[in-house]
């Protein structure tokens, strides 16, 4: 007990809010994105008119702010209207359409889904949506293991702005162009933040974050420097965090350099891929060995070692994506057909 007792008083903390550091919170106010939030609004403003809405795709690199945007619509669209309805679903969670279905129920709060198919719950929330007019927006669009619910939602849904938000910029040329000729979607771009910008951004989240004099500035160009060299401020976020707890974890009230570097060396430790299991490892090696192959030609290799089913394998292969050891580069998104690219730095680690 008492190795715990001088964090336990609120004077013992380095922070004042650490939950403004989690990648998660939403500031209130988000800086360097007005020209795409207008873009975004002006997509949305024709259904505030009872008109149909504009649909979107949103795409650039991971940690710029794409969902931020989009949250912050979100919230802001509901404290100003109760006529249109707003639905926030990430698809990597929720990657079949019968899953994104019960999601929708789940945000409309309809509880009755018991032995109903994903078709009956389509039909019953189909008619309560298009009462009003609606906003879907669809996070991580490309990693759905299919675009169905898209076709659902344009062919059934009246008033509505779709926002689609991916990495992949050329997403749009590699749909089903029955699907491209329904949506016609506008495009937007988010580009990375330039230096300065990412500065401003991690300076804002030090104040809300930590007491007064506890990071001091000259620290925050070395934060600053290894964030613009990923683009992605959740690289920022997490040093931030990080050589608060080392500092904290050895009694000190400022966090110094040294801090900052023990952090990115856990950071750099953490990328490494560590803690795949077996499937993931053997999948990898064969990618490794076989580069630029098709996701077919890759399972077929994986099968010939006497493995598991094709659904197993495709659920590895987007963990694989994730921790960002292979880039997924797809060829047709409806067929699921990919070449599976190695990331560089990351797999000489292996
Ligand atoms: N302009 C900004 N002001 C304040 N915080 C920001 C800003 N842009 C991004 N962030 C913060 O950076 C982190 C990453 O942003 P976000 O999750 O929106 O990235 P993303 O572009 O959606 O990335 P991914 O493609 O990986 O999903 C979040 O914690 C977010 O709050
Ligand atoms: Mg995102």
């Amino acid at each position: 007990m008492s190795l715990f007792k001088k964090y336990l008083s609120d004077s013992e903390t380095l922070f004042k809010n650490e939950t403004a550091l989690d990648p998660n919170f939403t500031p209130k106010k988000i800086q360097f994105r007005e020209s795409e939030n207008e873009y975004i609004v002006t997509c949305i403003k024709p259904l505030f008119q009872n008109r149909y809405g504009k649909n979107l795709i949103i795409y650039g690199p991971p940690g710029i702010g794409k969902t931020l945007a989009c949250i912050k619509i979100k919230e802001e669209l509901e404290e100003t209207t109760d006529d249109i309805l707003v639905f926030y679903i990430n698809l990597w969670k929720k990657n079949t359409q019968y899953k994104i279905i019960l999601e929708l129920c789940a945000q409309l709060d309809y509880k009755f889904i018991q032995n109903k198919s994903a078709d009956e719950l389509f039909q019953i929330i189909k008619s309560k949506i298009n009462q009003k007019s609606t906003v879907f927006i669809l996070d991580e669009i490309d990693k759905a293991d299919s675009l169905e619910i898209l076709y659902s939602l344009m062919e059934d849904i009246y008033k509505k702005t779709l926002i689609l938000i991916t990495n992949d910029k050329n997403f749009i040329y590699k749909l089903d162009p029955r699907l491209k000729s329904r949506l016609l979607p506008d495009n937007l771009e988010f580009k990375p933040y330039s230096q300065i910008e990412i500065q401003k951004i991690l300076k804002n989240r030090i104040e809300l974050a930590f007491h007064v004099g506890v990071f001091p500035n000259n620290n925050l160009n070395i934060v600053t420097t290894k964030t613009y060299e990923s683009a992605d401020i959740r690289k920022g976020l997490f040093l931030l965090r990080e050589s608060g707890l080392i500092a904290e974890s050895q009694s000190l009230k400022q966090i110094s350099s040294k801090h900052i570097e023990e952090a990115l060396a856990k950071l750099e430790t953490s990328n490494k891929p560590l803690n795949l299991d077996i499937d993931e490892k053997k999948i990898f090696k064969i990618i490794s060995s076989n580069p630029d192959r098709t996701t077919q030609e890759i399972f077929n290799l994986y099968q010939k070692e006497g493995n598991k089913s094709e659904r197993t394998f495709q659920r590895k292969l987007k963990t694989l994506e994730k921790a960002n050891l292979i880039e997924l580069e797809s060829m047709n998104i409806q067929g699921r057909h990919y070449k599976i690219k190695l990331r560089n730095s990351k797999s000489k680690d292996f």
